[in-house]
């Protein structure tokens, strides 16, 4: 078999960032789910022990798994040795003493887990599933700035439904960025979405730079949106590569891992 060449694919990421997707519930192969198990560190084994409803403990595995595995592309680590530390929110972030240059963050939801990494960029994933929920409405008062508010009033049906799962990732994309917590004043971000580039007005009271930030919306399927958010030099973006996370794939990080 060959292996992934680690230090061609960690080199791509220093004019590119890689998002990596997958369907959980499409990973149904026992050997593939017992790897999963096996890659994970004690803490998280704990934590998926403690799931009550099967399919939510199968969309953690996966989940998790998948970052292992994806940050093992790009490093001659096994995936089973990753460890994490955690900022003041939760952000989850390579352990310093791992001396990597590798940055990712993760998004799970119904139907998609999803992950980004980067060299040294502050990053920030969230994946939804457009659905129908009860008072959008009033979700977006709560979050979305006045005009967003205004605009989406203004729409029905599927645009409706897109611009307001647009707002909502975006922003959750950045809050996700910047490791900051739930309580962030998510509307005092204003996006825009209907230009050639998504850009973003903060208010006054943010201590941010509109300019450093670059706003991806990815569709990976017909029922899921993907935001991404990075802070990067505002001059030369990096290349966003989507790519789906195959089942071989889970074999060829297996395999090396296991040398
Ligand atoms: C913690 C938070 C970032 C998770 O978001 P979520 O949509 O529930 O979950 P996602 O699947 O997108 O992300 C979860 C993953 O993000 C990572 N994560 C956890 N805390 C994080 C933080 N503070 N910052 C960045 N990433 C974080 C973890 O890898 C986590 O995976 P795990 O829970 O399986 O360990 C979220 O609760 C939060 O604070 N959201 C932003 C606040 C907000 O105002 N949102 C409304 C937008 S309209």
């Amino acid at each position: 078999m060959k292996y992934p060449d680690t230090d061609k694919n960690s080199q791509n990421l220093s004019r590119e960032v890689h998002v990596w997707h997958v369907v959980p519930e499409s990973v149904r192969d026992p050997a593939i789910l017992q790897h999963c198990r096996d890659i994970l560190d004690p803490e998280e084994r704990e934590k998926l022990g403690r799931f009550i409803r099967p399919d939510d403990g199968h969309h953690y595995l996966v989940s998790h798994a998948l970052l292992r595995s994806v940050l093992s592309y790009y490093a001659d680590v096994a995936p089973a040795d990753w460890r994490f530390a955690h900022g003041k929110h939760g952000r989850p972030e390579i352990q310093p003493d791992m001396q990597s240059p590798l940055r990712f963050n993760l998004t799970h939801t119904r139907g998609l887990a999803a992950c980004v990494v980067t060299r040294d960029v502050d990053c920030g994933i969230d994946a939804e599933q457009l659905h129908k929920r009860s008072n959008p409405l009033g979700v977006a008062q709560r979050m979305f700035s006045p005009l967003e508010l205004e605009a989406l009033g203004q729409k029905r049906g599927t645009d409706f439904l897109e611009y307001f799962y647009q707002g909502w990732t975006l922003r959750e994309a950045y809050v996700k960025a910047r490791g900051i917590g739930i309580s962030f004043p998510t509307r005092q971000l204003c996006f825009n979405t209907e230009g050639e580039r998504i850009s973003v007005k903060f208010d006054d009271s943010i201590d941010d730079t509109e300019r450093n930030w670059y706003f991806q919306l990815i569709r990976p399927n017909a029922t899921h949106i993907i935001a991404l958010a990075l802070r990067d030099n505002p001059d030369e973006h990096r290349h966003v590569i989507v790519s789906e996370w195959g089942q071989g794939q889970w074999g060829q990080v297996w395999q090396r891992g296991q040398i």
